[in-house]
C-alpha cells in the first residue's frame, strides 16, 4: 500500500483526497451539486448530527466536492484537516472568532492585507474583541510586550503584500507558544508550493484560495487549515469554547470528542459554519480543486516571471525603488533564503521616480497588465494600492502596512516575460511624458 504522506508536493496536488468515483467511476472530481444528502437509516443520522460518524448532512456544513478540497489543502499544507469557506474574509473572520469572544483580546502583525486590517481594527471592535497591532513584525519583544491575561491568538501574514515582508515565523511562533497561544498564518500569497508556515511553528494556517490557490481569477474561496499539534484542552481556562461543552451542540466538547488535533477546524465547521453560514459553494470548490492541480507548476513560473521583474526594474532609470524579498538588497532576502528557498512569488511592488501621478499614468497606459484589485491570477495585474486596496485606511495606517502614494503592486503572471517587460516598458513612457508636461 501506498503512503501517500510520502507523496511529493506535485503528487499530491493532483491526488490527496481523492479517489475516482465510487459509484460511476468518474477519475475527474464530480461536483455534488446538492444541498442535502439521504442518511441510510435514523442511527446514521443521528450519528452523523452527534458526531460519532463522519458523513454529509447538508451543504451549508459539508459536501464531499468541498471535502475532497479541504483534503488536499490540508495535505499540501501538512495539516490535519481543512475547512473552506465562501471568501478569504470569511476564512480571517472564522479563525479569529473560533477563539476569541467579547472581551478577548488579539495580536496581530500590522503589515497585512488592508481588508484583514478593517475586519480587526473596526468589525471586530464592534463584537467587543481588541486587537494590537505590532508595528515591526520582526520584533519578537514588541510581540512578547502586546500580550495580555486576554490575548487569545497571534496573526500574521507569511508573506506580507505589497512589500514582500517575510514573517519569521519560527520566532513569532516562539513568543506565541511561551504564551500559550496559537499562531495563525495568512499563507494567501506564498501558497503552500512556497512556504509551509506549519513546518515552521505556525498553528493555523489560511488562505484566500481567490489567489494562488485557484489561480485563474475566477473564483472566490478561503480556507483554513489545522496543524493539529496546538494543545488546546492543557489550556482549558483559554479556550473554553473548544474545550468544555458546547450549550448549542448538545453538550459537546470539541477536544473531548474528536481531540486536539482536530478540534478547532471541527469547532469551527459544525458551530461556527452552522450559525454564520458563509459557505462555499459546491461549483467554487471544484474550479478551486481545478487550480490547485497545477499549482506547483505556476508558482514556478509566477516567481520566475516575478524574479526577472524585479531584478530589471531594480536597474531601470525610471523607479526609486524595488520592494521584493528575491532581491540581496531587500531587508526581508534573508528571511526568503530561509524560509522560501525556492522563491518569494508574484507580488511585487516598487515607487517611480515621478511620484503619484507618474504612478497613476503607468497604470492607466498598461495593456497586457489588467488594473484589478486582485492578486494571484495566470493573468498580470496591476494596482495603485494607496487609492483602491488601502484607500480605507488612513494615510498613517497606510504607511504603517508600507504602502506609500507613489507604490504601484504588480502580481506578475504566467505570459511570455518579454511581452511583460515591453508592457511596463509602455508605462514607463507614459509616466515620463506626465513628468516632462509638469516641468514645462
Ligand atoms: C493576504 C490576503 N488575505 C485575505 C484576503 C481576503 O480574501 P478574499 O478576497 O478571498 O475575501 C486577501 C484578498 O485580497 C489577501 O490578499
Amino acid at each position: 500500500m501506498t503512503d501517500k504522506t510520502a507523496w511529493g508536493f506535485e503528487t499530491k496536488q493532483i491526488h490527496a483526497g481523492q479517489v475516482p468515483d465510487p459509484t460511476t467511476g468518474a477519475r475527474a472530481l464530480p461536483i455534488h451539486q446538492t444541498t442535502a444528502f439521504v442518511f441510510e437509516n435514523t442511527e446514521q443520522a443521528a450519528n452523523r448530527f452527534a458526531l460519532a460518524e463522519f458523513g454529509p448532512i447538508y451543504t451549508r456544513i459539508t459536501n464531499p466536492t468541498q471535502g475532497v478540497a479541504e483534503d488536499r489543502l490540508a495535505a499540501l499544507e501538512g495539516g490535519t484537516a481543512a475547512l473552506l469557506l465562501s471568501s478569504g474574509q470569511a476564512a480571517s473572520t472564522f479563525a479569529v472568532l473560533n477563539i476569541a469572544n467579547s472581551g478577548d483580546h488579539i495580536v496581530s502583525s500590522a503589515a497585512i492585507y488592508g481588508g484583514t486590517y478593517n475586519l480587526f481594527k473596526y468589525s471586530l471592535a464592534k463584537l467587543g474583541i481588541e486587537v494590537t497591532f505590532v508595528e515591526d513584525q520582526d520584533d519578537p519583544a514588541a510581540w512578547q510586550r502586546a500580550v495580555r491575561p486576554n490575548t487569545k491568538l497571534f496573526f500574521a501574514e507569511s508573506i506580507a503584500n505589497p512589500r514582500t515582508k517575510i514573517l519569521d515565523i519560527r520566532a513569532v511562533a516562539d513568543v506565541a507558544h511561551e504564551n500559550n497561544l496559537p499562531l495563525i498564518v495568512d499563507n494567501t500569497v506564498a501558497s503552500p508550493f512556497l512556504i509551509r508556515p506549519l513546518e515552521h511553528g505556525a498553528d493555523i494556517v489560511l488562505h484566500s484560495v481567490t489567489k494562488f490557490l485557484g489561480g485563474h481569477g475566477t473564483t472566490l474561496g478561503g480556507a483554513i487549515i489545522d496543524g493539529g499539534t496546538f494543545p488546546w484542552s492543557q489550556h482549558v481556562d483559554k479556550f473554553p469554547g473548544l474545550t468544555e461543552p458546547d450549550p448549542s451542540y448538545n453538550g459537546v466538547s470539541y477536544t473531548g470528542a474528536v481531540g486536539d488535533g482536530i478540534a478547532y477546524v471541527i469547532k469551527a465547521r459544525v458551530q461556527l459554519l452552522r450559525d454564520l453560514g458563509s459557505s462555499i459553494a459546491p461549483q467554487s470548490a471544484w474550479q478551486l480543486l481545478q487550480g490547485v492541480e497545477t499549482l506547483s507548476l505556476r508558482m514556478e513560473r509566477h516567481t520566475q516571471n516575478a524574479q526577472s521583474v524585479a531584478e530589471w526594474l531594480d536597474s531601470h532609470n525610471d523607479v526609486a525603488s524595488v520592494y521584493y524579498a528575491g532581491l540581496p538588497t531587500d531587508p526581508s532576502y534573508a528571511a526568503a533564503n530561509a524560509y522560501a528557498p525556492k522563491g518569494v512569488g508574484a507580488v511585487l511592488s516598487f515607487e517611480l521616480k515621478g511620484g503619484v501621478e507618474a504612478g497613476k499614468a503607468f497604470v492607466n497606459s498598461l495593456e497586457l497588465f489588467s488594473h484589478v484589485a486582485n492578486i494571484g491570477d495566470v493573468r498580470s495585474l496591476v494596482i495603485h494600492p494607496a487609492s483602491t486596496t488601502h484607500s480605507q485606511l488612513t494615510p498613517e495606517q497606510q504607511l504603517t502596512g508600507g504602502v506609500t502614494p507613489g507604490l504601484v503592486r504588480l502580481s506578475v503572471g504566467l505570459e511570455h516575460i518579454e511581452d511583460i517587460k515591453a508592457d511596463l516598458e509602455v508605462g514607463f513612457a507614459a509616466a515620463r511624458e506626465v513628468v516632462a508636461a509638469a516641468a514645462a
